[in-house]
């Protein structure tokens, strides 16, 4: 009895949180003199939402649930209820403008930054306001035009993928791109490659590289789960967790105790991101969190860029045996040396062979600011949701890039499917396509992560004229973390070309 009581309690309870909820949200609204976002409750407390997202992840098919939520919605930005807390999502490119550039000031990266905290520590990905404004300083003349443009560096650590594709067996190649693009992006920001390619059991202070990828995997992925919970992630820190952070972090130690045995007046040619931090800061935490955070956001998103370009080409050999023409005419059958980083600008089918693959698959397929003072979006009220909507301060805005880079209405009713020559007429007005974030917090590295996308496609359909898919019926399952990548992996074959 006594038990039946209490449930009974709770429910009313959390009813009665849920209608204060949405009348509250409502009034601040009139109060603006704006009209709300949309509210679609999901009694008690949102608490089906949860589990409908946990299990939309635990089942890879969190992207297209995601789509299926706004269809059912016929909605582009709504407010959804997680554990009692309000989630403004919105794919309306004028929203995501005003988050993002015109309005940036009063967002900041809010909630996302406590969520990733315990992992990331203070770095680019968690900092707001001036601590961001300061790390993007100090990030910003390692992306130079010459440090761009290292190729040498790309094509020796890519000489070792080839050496596995060579041997023309079935391998899961976006393993490989996960390695290369850590033993660039250690070479590239932390000044010396991991080179876990030629040896992944290497070991830096009592740990390979191995062990540091799983265990930085499975942080990523807890981060994940963090997000999920909104305002209940602080209880979701278990042991597993707190002892990956603590080897992930150690790995990175070396770097940063290299950075700083590293005499200060040291000139050296090239710009490299750990050792001039720690010319302004000989804090260890500091360093080490900013290492960390770079090596997120050069490492897998690459890798994904990658796997999904072999995954698409393979399952369009029509494309590929175009892409393979252009660049074959633009840098011969053999040697990458004429591979240059302004030739590699100009291939046009192979720009847009990248920028369809970021259209249907960008690495980072959704993302999240938190009001920081009452505010508006431009877009989502009245009846054809064309109005300026109210934004309480503390508010959370997720928008969706997978979903808006599939809407119809912008990209026509083939928007689901691969055809890299749509982009020889669309030229994105505004800010429908946002695989690489826009406004002041644009991607940095996003000319050096093209650069070395082009230059492993090119290499690629230089050397091996077919790529053979070792199940070609499997249908294409995402595995997204706080990044998308293939699940299962990208299981094929290279077939040498003759020349
Ligand atoms: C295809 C590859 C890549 C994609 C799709 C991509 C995408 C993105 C996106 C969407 C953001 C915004 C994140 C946010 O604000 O929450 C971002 C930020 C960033 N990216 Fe990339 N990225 C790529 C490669 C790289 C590489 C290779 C590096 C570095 C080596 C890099 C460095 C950064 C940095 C430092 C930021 C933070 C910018 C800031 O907050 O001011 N990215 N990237």
């Amino acid at each position: 009895m006594i038990l039946w009581v209490l449930i009974l309690g709770i429910l009313l309870f959390a009813l009665t949180y849920d209608f204060y909820l949405k009348w509250s949200f409502t009034a601040q609204a009139k109060r603006a003199g704006l009209e709300p976002v949309p509210v679609v409750l999901d009694y008690p407390l949102g608490i089906r939402t949860l589990f409908r997202s946990l299990s939309a992840v635990r089942r890879k098919e969190s992207l297209e649930k995601m789509i299926e939520n706004f269809r059912a919605k016929e909605k582009l930005t709504f407010t959804e209820e997680i554990l009692g807390m309000f989630i403004v999502v919105t794919l309306d490119p004028e929203n995501v403008k005003s988050m993002l550039a015109t309005n940036f000031k009063s967002y900041s990266l809010g909630i996302r930054a406590d969520q990733l905290n315990c992992f990331l520590g203070d770095g680019i990905f968690t900092l707001s306001g001036a601590g961001w404004k300061h790390s993007r300083n100090l990030l910003r003349p390692q992306f130079s035009r010459e440090q761009v443009a290292q190729i040498d560096s790309i094509r020796e650590h890519f000489s070792h993928v080839e050496a596995v594709l060579d041997r023309e067996e079935f391998v899961d190649i976006q393993t490989l791109f996960h390695h290369l693009t850590m033993d660039t992006a250690t070479e590239f920001l932390l000044g010396e490659s991991v080179d876990s390619l030629l040896d992944s059991q290497r070991e830096v202070y009592g740990m390979s590289c191995a062990q540091f990828v799983k265990d930085y995997t499975e942080c990523v992925e807890w981060c994940l789960t963090r997000i999920q919970f909104g305002p209940l992630f602080r209880f979701v820190y278990p042991k597993s967790f707190r002892e990956a952070i603590a080897r992930s972090r150690k790995f990175v130690e070396y770097f940063v105790d290299k950075a700083l045995a590293k005499p200060i007046e040291t000139e050296s040619e090239s710009y490299t991101f750990i050792y001039e931090l720690a010319k302004v800061t000989r804090d260890r935490v500091t360093i080490r969190d900013q290492a960390l955070n770079i090596l997120i956001a050069g490492r897998d998103t690459t890798a994904s860029l990658l796997s999904y370009s072999i995954w698409h080409l393979a399952h369009h050999p029509e494309v590929y045996r175009k892409l393979r023409k252009e660049l074959i005419e633009a840098f011969g059958p053999v040697s990458t040396k004429s591979v240059t980083f302004e030739k590699l600008k100009s291939c046009t089918y192979l720009k847009h062979v990248i920028n369809e693959v970021l259209r249907l698959n960008p690495a980072v397929p959704r993302n999240i600011r938190t009001a920081e003072v009452d505010t508006q979006l431009p877009r989502g009220g009245g009846p054809d949701g064309q109005d300026p909507v109210f934004i309480a301060k503390g508010t959370n805005v997720m928008y969706a890039v997978h979903e808006m880079h599939r809407q119809p209405a912008i990209w026509g009713e083939d928007a689901e499917v691969f055809r890299p020559e749509r982009w020889e007429t669309f030229h994105p007005k505004g800010w429908e396509y946002l695989p690489f974030n826009g406004g002041p917090r644009i991607c940095l590295g996003q000319q050096f992560a093209l650069t070395e996308a082009s230059f492993v496609l090119t290499r690629i359909a230089q050397k091996y004229d077919s790529i053979e898919l070792q199940d070609p019926a499997a249908p294409l399952v995402n595995d997204v973390n706080l990044t998308a990548r293939v699940y299962g992996g990208v299981w094929v074959k290279m077939h040498q070309a003759d020349i």
